[in-house]
């Protein structure tokens, strides 16, 4: 039995700041923003966007009644939780309409937690075939004003439903991953800004992929020629760049030309993005589905998923038969073409802004600038209100 992803949707905020011009105010060349980077639009949340409205608007962008009744596992990937106790995905649960007999829970590894749900989806759907589970991942990157991590911010969200005969692309169970202890990133609990050695991660995310692209050949016999594409997880796509680099340096031309043509196509949307953490990897998925006009039905994607602090896995799945017709490529592409631009004074103040740390009540000034349907609407007695429009 086939068992893999089924339908894929993405959300990400109506507003958002041009590289060059941050470049600019920073006194940075463009072209190491653009290029060097490798990023042309930065998404901005605003405060009524969190990483529960985010993948509450992913998922209703793709749910019908059919799901709405076969989902009974809701899984939240998230490294920007809004709640120690409560999950992400009890919110998402609600706010999409899922039936009731269902669980829903939160997931923490960096930008590995959609990856980890989406395994546990497998394996769930695996034991029980006429079930399907939505898979989340969410976040906002922010690593603060005049920062190196600036221009590799962001804000979106990637909903997944998990099912037995996906529509999409079958998942192969052939996984390598990997799990080390170390501060590459890190985003303590008190800070709204997250921490980071740079230099460090950048060494730590191609170290992983080195060694578990290794352990992934030994346990599949498989080699670059039988995949047509490979995503990596993309903080900024110049790094899935050096990844690919790094995969192909010995590699025949045809390989390496194949693997570098679709790198093209997978780093689309996520140029126009930034980093969304746990959904980088699916929208980059995504992008090269839905931008490719040449992947064959039945070919291999490999997928490269990194979470900082650390864990790595390579994996793999199957293009399905007749997949075109179950993406949303025009719906993605306005979504992306119609935001609106943020003035770098607009950008700046609202980096800075938060919701209140003191427990005090917050109406959110929601209307403004939302094209989702989900999002929140205040702060009452400490309880978060979300309501979809
Ligand atoms: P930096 O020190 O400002 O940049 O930080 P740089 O000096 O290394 O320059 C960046 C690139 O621009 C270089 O290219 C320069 O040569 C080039 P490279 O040598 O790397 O190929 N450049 C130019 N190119 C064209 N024209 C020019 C020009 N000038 C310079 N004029 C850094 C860069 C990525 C370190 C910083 O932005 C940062 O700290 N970002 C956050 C951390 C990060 O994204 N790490 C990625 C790996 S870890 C990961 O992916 C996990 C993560 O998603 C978190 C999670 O798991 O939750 C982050």
């Amino acid at each position: 039995m086939n068992i893999g992803i089924d339908k894929i949707g993405f959300y990400t905020p109506d507003q958002y700041v041009d590289m060059e011009k941050l470049a600019e105010k920073r006194g940075v060349e463009p072209a190491k923003y653009t290029i060097g980077i490798g990023q042309e639009r930065m998404a901005v949340a605003p405060l009524h966007e969190d990483a529960v409205s985010m993948a509450a608007n992913a998922a209703l962008s793709i749910l019908d009644d059919d799901d709405r009744e076969k989902i009974d596992f809701v899984l939240f990937g998230s490294e920007s939780g809004v709640d120690h106790s409560k999950s992400g995905a009890v919110w998402v649960h609600h706010l999409t309409d899922i039936q009731e007999n269902a669980r829903s829970i939160e997931l923490k590894q960096a930008c590995y937690g959609a990856t980890a749900g989406l395994k546990m989806a497998m394996g769930h759907v695996a034991l029980n075939p006429d079930s399907k589970a939505l898979v989340l991942g969410s976040d906002i990157a922010k690593y603060g004003l005049n920062t190196p991590g600036e221009p590799t911010q962001g804000a979106g969200a990637v909903a997944m439903v998990i099912s037995s005969n996906p529509r999409l692309m079958a998942l192969d169970n052939d996984s390598a991953a990997m799990t080390k202890d170390i501060s590459d990133f890190w985003r303590p609990l008190y800070s709204d800004y997250a921490f980071v050695d740079g230099k460090f991660s950048n060494e730590s995310y191609l170290s992983f992929l080195k060694e578990v692209w290794e352990k992934y050949k030994e346990k599949t016999d498989r080699e670059l020629n039988d995949f047509e594409a490979i995503c990596f997880h993309l903080p900024y796509t110049k790094m899935a760049k050096k990844a690919l680099l790094s995969l192909t340096e010995n590699a025949p031309e045809e390989d390496a030309e194949r693997l570098m043509g679709h790198y093209q196509n997978s780093i689309t949307y996520n140029k126009q993005v930034g980093n969304v953490y746990t959904g980088s990897l699916y929208l980059s998925m995504l992008s090269l589905l839905e931008q490719s006009e040449e992947l064959p039905e039945g070919s291999r994607i490999g997928l490269f998923s990194y979470g900082s602090g650390a864990v790595g896995e390579f994996f793999s799945g199957v293009i399905q038969p007749g997949y075109k017709a179950y993406l949303n490529k025009d719906t993605h592409e306005s979504l992306l073409n119609s935001r609106q631009e943020l003035s770098l004074d607009e950008y700046e103040e609202l980096l800075e802004k938060s919701l209140p740390k003191d427990g005090s009540d917050i109406e959110t000034n929601s209307e403004k600038m939302n094209k989702g349907k989900a999002y929140l609407t205040a702060i009452q007695d400490n309880i978060r209100k979300y309501e979809v429009k």
